[in-house]
């Protein structure tokens, strides 16, 4: 009779484990990443946008307990997979139009890495599905790296690689043209002000009555300058864009961000 020990199962777990077939791996590896990806953005945002970092970083535990899914290498499995796949290549389509234009943008490395990531593991999950009653090794390009679902994942990885490196050198030109620019402006809005503890500064402008206040966007993100009271806003300010409002009435005006409300500051104005 034969007895096995811990040492034993531990070796069983990881034959079974290296003889999953390579599709399961990519999947697996795919939707860990963009679990990763999603977490490492939602990290900085705590310190201002609370909600909104713990909402991101609930919708970053989808495709991190999905890539389990995958590495079951069964029917279910891959059907789960194809599901959050797509579910996720809409939001980061619907994301890529304005986020892609930017590669000073926060979350460019994001959606632009996780685009091709996403394509491939839905892809390598929807050919899986297709093929795992017949068993998946019986197709070379799913059973193994060595093969054209090599090549192609290869190439996915190579090509996400080469854009962040093109991308990060353009995000250093950006930022150090919106670090010089708005000298003149009365209120700047820093980098990074979405999770900045000051995000305009000086937090609060003390001026005479009928003078005007200009803001500038030095940060790589939209934001706005919007009244609390409805006074004025500034709607969209795009990266180095500028916003000017006269105050004829003396009085404290408090305003925010739109999209990161979090964001606050104060213009006292004295009669
Ligand atoms: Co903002």
């Amino acid at each position: 009779m034969a007895i096995q020990t811990a040492s034993e199962g531990r070796v069983g777990w990881w034959m079974r484990m290296s003889a999953r077939p390579f599709s399961a791996w990519v999947v697996f590896g795919g939707l860990i990443y963009l679990g990763l990806a999603i977490f490492a953005y939602a990290i900085p945002l705590l310190s201002g946008g609370e909600g909104l970092s713990v909402a991101l970083m609930m919708l970053a535990a989808v495709p991190l307990l999905a890539s389990f899914a995958g590495l079951t290498a069964k029917r279910w499995g891959f059907a789960v997979t194809v599901g959050v796949g797509a579910a996720f290549l809409v939001i980061f389509g619907l994301l890529s139009t304005s986020v892609l234009s930017n590669p000073a943008n926060p979350l460019f490395w994001v959606v632009f890495s996780g685009l091709p990531i996403l394509l491939l593991v839905a892809a390598f999950s929807f050919v899986s599905l297709r093929h795992v009653k017949t068993g998946l090794a019986r197709k070379r390009y799913l059973a193994s790296p060595r093969s054209s679902g090599g090549l192609v994942t290869l190439a996915v990885v190579g090509f996400v690689i080469g854009g962040l490196l093109v991308g990060n050198i353009a995000a250093t030109t950006i930022t150090r043209l919106l670090d010089q620019g708005g000298q003149v402006a009365d209120v700047r809005i820093v980098r990074d002000a979405a999770s900045a503890p000051e995000p305009f500064v000086p937090a609060t402008l003390t001026i005479a009555v009928s003078n005007s206040v200009t803001w500038f966007n030095g940060d790589a993100m939209v934001h706005t300058v919007t009244s609390d009271t409805g006074g004025f806003d500034s709607l969209d300010l795009v990266p180095g864009a500028s916003f000017s409002h006269t105050f004829t009435q003396p009085g404290t005006y408090t305003y925010h961000c739109t999209p990161h409300p979090w964001m606050r500051g104060t213009v006292v104005v004295q009669p």
